[in-house]
């Protein structure tokens, strides 16, 4: 099993280009089933995540290849509704192809996801939604056996928790649904916004009609696209995280900075110096890195993807944090981790009590999640010596050539088998 070994504690100084976004490839993969003409995709990132969705995509019959820059999806003979364990289990983002199924065919049959190392994680919102649409369902042997007798028919949603799966899921459904779909308190992450985007190229007619209201006339017709892939905003909150926690000082390139507004803020209250550009920023650490209070949120509120990376920063501030994980149940894995390495982190329900002035010290670690493992990288490209990180099969689930990316801008670092 591959590890990877960091020698700290170098400043990372130079700058990385961000990727495209992991969490938007993989609904616009999805929402591609919708369409019989060919779709063109850029910027995908080449990480773990999007290899399954392709690879689930081939397996319900969908024909793809690279050409040049593009990925090219053809889906005219695409035929199959059936979406096994075996690729889902690996990656919850599969029963993003329940919606777009069940528009194009009326039926599917695709896995439950199950639960996964930050919470129990259920699809009751996606399947109590797509009900409304006139979707009959029974689960049986960890399988959604699902039908719509009349064909998906539009009506008013409102979704009783904001949920980013179940907003994408129902958007892509209603896409090709009978008549007029609206859909209340939406998730409005810029993944979502992208979603639309690439729809509304594709030829469906989605309009925001309020900051979390969507109507969605349902069309029959969609067009041939080429489309680009907005830029990972968790990997550039990240790499700006490394910045600060090295004392370095990184450009952030191939973004829009307004995207992440409030995480550059936070930042700035934490005494990160920051440039902005059109489509960059540029970072410096400070030494003093001064304490916070954070929730995690539904955008535009602080990710719960980057609490764990923002906690290792946190745990070196001159004074005490609180982290306060709102979205998933049990998303402080890392913490363990993170204590052998010299941190003081204690956990009560869904709060994170962290001690400052914490010096990390280097170990041998062990990643339970994706977030989880890049924050034991930070920690460990802050503390002095080397540090070994195993399992990092689930970094590579999220961030493309991470180890790359970081000794181009002076980290040590190198994957060992
Ligand atoms: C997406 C992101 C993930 C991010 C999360 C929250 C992708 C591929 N993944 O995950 O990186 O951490 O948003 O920003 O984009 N819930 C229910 N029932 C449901 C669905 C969700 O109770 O049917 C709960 C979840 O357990 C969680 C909360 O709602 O507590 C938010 O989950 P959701 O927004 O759906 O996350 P994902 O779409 O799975």
């Amino acid at each position: 099993m591959q590890k990877l070994e960091v020698f700290g504690a170098n400043k990372l100084r130079g700058q990385i280009k961000i990727s495209g976004s992991k969490n938007a490839s993989l609904p616009i993969l999805a929402a591609t089933l919708l369409s019989k003409k060919k779709v063109y995709l850029k910027n995908l990132p080449k990480v773990k995540d999007i290899e399954t969705m392709i690879n689930l995509l081939q397996s319900l019959g969908s024909k793809i290849k690279f050409e040049k820059k593009n990925l090219v999806i053809d889906n005219h003979k695409q035929n199959k509704k059936f979406a096994s364990y075996s690729l889902v289990k690996t990656m919850r983002a599969g029963i993003l192809v329940l919606g777009p199924l069940l528009a194009k065919f009326g039926n599917a049959k695709v896995s439950l996801p199950g639960g996964c190392a930050i919470g129990s994680r259920p699809v009751n919102i996606h399947l109590d939604a797509l009900s409304r649409l006139g979707v009959r369902y029974k689960i049986v042997q960890g399988y959604i056996y699902a039908t719509a007798p009349k064909g998906l028919v539009g009506t008013n949603i409102n979704f009783s928790k904001i949920s980013v799966g179940a907003t994408e899921n129902l958007i892509i459904a209603a896409c090709l649904a009978k008549g007029t779909t609206t859909l209340n308190n939406c998730a409005i992450e810029p993944e979502i916004k992208d979603l639309v985007n690439f729809l509304i190229k594709l030829g469906c007619k989605i309009k925001w009609t309020a900051k979390r209201s969507l109507k969605i006339l349902g069309v029959e017709q969609l067009n041939q696209i080429t489309y680009s892939v907005m830029f990972d905003r968790i990997e550039a909150g990240t790499y700006l995280i490394a910045a600060v926690v090295t004392e370095g000082d990184l450009k952030i390139k191939n973004i829009i900075p307004q995207i992440i507004q409030t995480e550059i803020n936070l930042l700035k209250k934490i005494g990160a110096k920051i440039i902005m550009k059109k489509n960059e920023i540029r970072i410096i650490g400070s030494k003093k890195i001064r304490n916070l209070n954070i929730r995690t949120a539904p955008y535009p509120g602080f990710p719960t993807d980057l609490q764990a990376q923002i906690m290792v920063l946190l745990c070196k501030a001159n004074k005490n944090s609180l982290i306060k994980e709102d979205i998933f149940e049990n998303r402080f894995m890392h913490v363990a981790e993170l204590n052998r390495m010299g941190a003081r982190v204690s956990i009560s329900g869904n709060k994170a009590f962290v001690k400052g002035k914490t010096t990390f010290a280097p170990a041998e670690l062990m990643a339970t999640d994706l977030r989880a493992s890049v924050s034991l990288i930070l920690a460990a490209l802050s503390a002095k010596g080397k540090s070994v990180i195993n399992r990092i099969y689930h970094l590579d689930r999220g961030y493309e050539h991470i180890e790359k990316k970081l000794r181009k801008v002076g980290a040590k670092i190198r994957r060992i088998n």
